[in-house]
């Protein structure tokens, strides 16, 4: 679980090396699950960085988040082939059937939705991708099948 002294003692591992922000915020992500909001001045103290920079580091790099995920991930492709071929249907499909909006998790914690752009598939569109599995050439029914997983 998440306390302060744990983020800083991964702090002052990472603190020394160059460009030091990145490295640290992937190492809190690594092990809480995600990069808390309290997070921040104690990484901007240890890097001697204003909090607005830290701050500006975690929105950019779409990888962070501000709560832990769910035990599973759903990555749906938005960008162009999958949207053109039946993949918004999918999206809005996917999230009534799990109650979130993109970027959410469902209530029980098992599944969080999330939104992908382009995962080298576009050949047999629209895309998708269970933590580290893709698939392609999703249909309603192949989706619904991916949904099942993802919640048992
Ligand atoms: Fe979806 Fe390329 S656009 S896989």
């Amino acid at each position: 679980p998440w306390t302060p002294e744990r983020a800083s003692e991964i702090i002052a591992q990472h603190q020394n090396q160059k460009g030091a922000t990145l490295p640290i915020l992937h190492a809190l992500q690594e092990v809480f699950g995600c990069v808390p909001l309290d997070a921040e001045p104690i990484i901007a103290e240890a890097l001697n960085i204003s909090r607005a920079e830290v701050h500006g580091c975690v929105t950019f790099y779409h990888d962070f988040k501000r709560e832990p995920g769910g035990r599973r991930t759903l990555k749906l492709c938005l960008a162009e082939s999958c949207q053109a071929s039946g993949g918004r249907a999918l999206e809005k499909r996917a999230k009534e059937k799990l109650g979130v909006e993109m970027g959410g998790t469902t209530a029980d914690r098992r599944v969080t939705l999330e939104p992908v752009y382009c995962l080298g598939l576009c050949h047999s569109s629209p895309a998708a991708m269970l933590d580290h599995d893709v698939y392609g050439a999703l249909d309603e029914e192949r989706l619904d099948e991916l949904l099942k997983e993802a919640q048992s």
